[in-house]
C-alpha cells in the first residue's frame, strides 16, 4: 500500500517537472501553460491569443522580431486577459514570434524561468487578412462599366491620420474582379493594378455581376487574395419593343397577325352559310 503511495507521488512530480519544463517551478505547480497561442490579424489589426483564462497566476507576453531584442506591451505584463493586442507594437515587415509567459501575480524571484509558450512566427506584411473592399459601379459617358474600388482603411495611422492599403502595399496591391453575365455561371477574371477598372468588351444591353478582392502578388499562397466583397450587379437596360426589334419587324408581325385575323373572319363565314344550305336542304327531303 504504501509503496504504492509513493510510486504515485513520484510519479505525479515527474509530471509535474514534465508540464512546468523546469524543476525550480515546482513549487508553483499552479502555473499552467498557455495552449493555442495564435495569431490573428485583419487589416493590420493583430492580435494574440491564447488559453486558458489563469486562476492565481497572470501572463505576460514577449514579443522578438527575429534577431532582435524581446519587447512588451505594457497592457500585457501580469495580466490575467488571455490575449494581447500587438498592433501598435509590429514593424510592418518584421518577421515576429511571441512567448506567453506564466507567472505568479507577485514576483519571480523565487524561480529561474516561467513556462512559457511560443507562437509561430508572423510578419504583418503578409501575414494580415486584407478584409473586403467596397466598390461603387458606375456607366460612364461611353456607356461602358466602370468600377470604383475603395482601398480599405487599416488599424495603422500616421501623422494622426489612418492609413489604408493603398498607403501600405503602394505598387504591391492589385484588385482581381471576378465578373459573370446575370443568370449566367461563367466567372471571368480581371486583375487591375488602380483602384479602378473600366469594361470596354462588355454587352451593352446585358446585366453583369461583380466581385472584387484586394490581390498581393508578393506574397505567398492563398495569402494573396484578401476577402471578396459581396456582388453587385449592373442594370440590365430595359429597351422599347421598337427599339428592339425595329419598326419593320413589329409592322410586318402586325400584318400578319391581321392577315390571319380576318382569314379566320372569312373561314367561319363561309362555313356557317353552308351549315345553314345544309339544314335548309335537310328540311326539304323530310317535307
Ligand atoms: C484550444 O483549441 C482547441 C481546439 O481548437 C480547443 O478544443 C481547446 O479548448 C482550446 N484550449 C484552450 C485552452 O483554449
Ligand atoms: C486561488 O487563490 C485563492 C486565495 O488564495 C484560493 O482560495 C483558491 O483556492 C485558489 N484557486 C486555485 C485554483 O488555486
Ligand atoms: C513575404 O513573403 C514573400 C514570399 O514568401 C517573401 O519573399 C518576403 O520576404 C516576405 N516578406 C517579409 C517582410 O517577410
Amino acid at each position: 500500500m504504501e509503496s504504492k503511495t509513493v510510486m504515485f507521488s513520484a510519479l505525479f512530480l515527474v509530471w509535474l517537472t514534465l508540464v512546468n519544463g523546469s524543476p525550480a517551478s515546482l513549487e508553483v505547480g499552479k502555473l499552467t501553460k498557455a495552449t493555442n497561442v495564435s495569431w490573428s490579424s485583419y487589416n493590420f489589426k493583430t492580435i494574440l491569443t491564447w488559453g486558458p483564462k489563469p486562476v492565481n497566476y497572470t501572463y505576460t507576453v514577449e514579443f522578438s522580431r527575429v534577431g532582435r531584442d524581446k519587447g512588451r506591451n505594457p497592457h500585457c505584463i501580469r495580466s490575467s486577459e488571455t490575449e494581447c493586442d500587438l498592433t501598435n507594437e509590429l514593424e510592418l515587415k518584421g518577421v515576429y514570434s511571441a512567448d506567453v509567459l506564466s507567472e505568479s501575480p507577485l514576483g519571480s524571484s523565487d524561480y529561474v524561468e516561467p513556462p512559457y509558450t511560443r507562437s509561430k512566427t508572423f510578419c504583418p506584411y503578409n501575414d494580415t487578412i486584407i478584409g473586403r473592399p467596397e466598390f461603387k459601379l458606375k456607366v460612364n459617358e461611353n456607356k461602358k462599366i466602370v468600377l470604383i474600388i475603395q482601398d480599405p482603411i487599416t488599424a495603422l495611422h500616421k501623422d494622426g491620420r489612418s492609413l489604408n492599403i493603398r498607403d501600405v502595399f503602394k505598387k504591391n496591391l492589385k484588385y482581381t474582379i471576378a465578373y459573370n453575365k446575370a443568370g449566367s455561371t461563367g466567372k471571368k477574371i480581371l486583375t487591375v493594378d488602380e483602384s479602378k477598372a473600366e469594361f470596354n468588351s462588355l454587352d451593352e444591353d446585358q446585366s453583369y455581376c461583380f466581385s472584387v478582392a484586394a490581390y498581393i502578388p508578393s506574397r505567398k499562397g492563398d495569402k494573396r487574395v484578401g476577402e471578396w466583397s459581396l456582388p453587385k450587379c449592373s442594370p440590365q437596360e430595359h429597351k422599347t419593343l421598337i427599339e428592339e426589334y425595329g419598326l419593320a419587324v413589329i409592322g410586318g408581325a402586325a400584318l400578319i397577325i391581321l392577315a390571319f385575323v380576318i382569314a379566320v373572319i372569312v373561314l367561319i363565314v363561309v362555313c356557317c352559310k353552308q351549315a345553314r344550305r345544309q339544314t335548309s336542304m335537310a328540311k326539304e327531303t323530310v317535307v
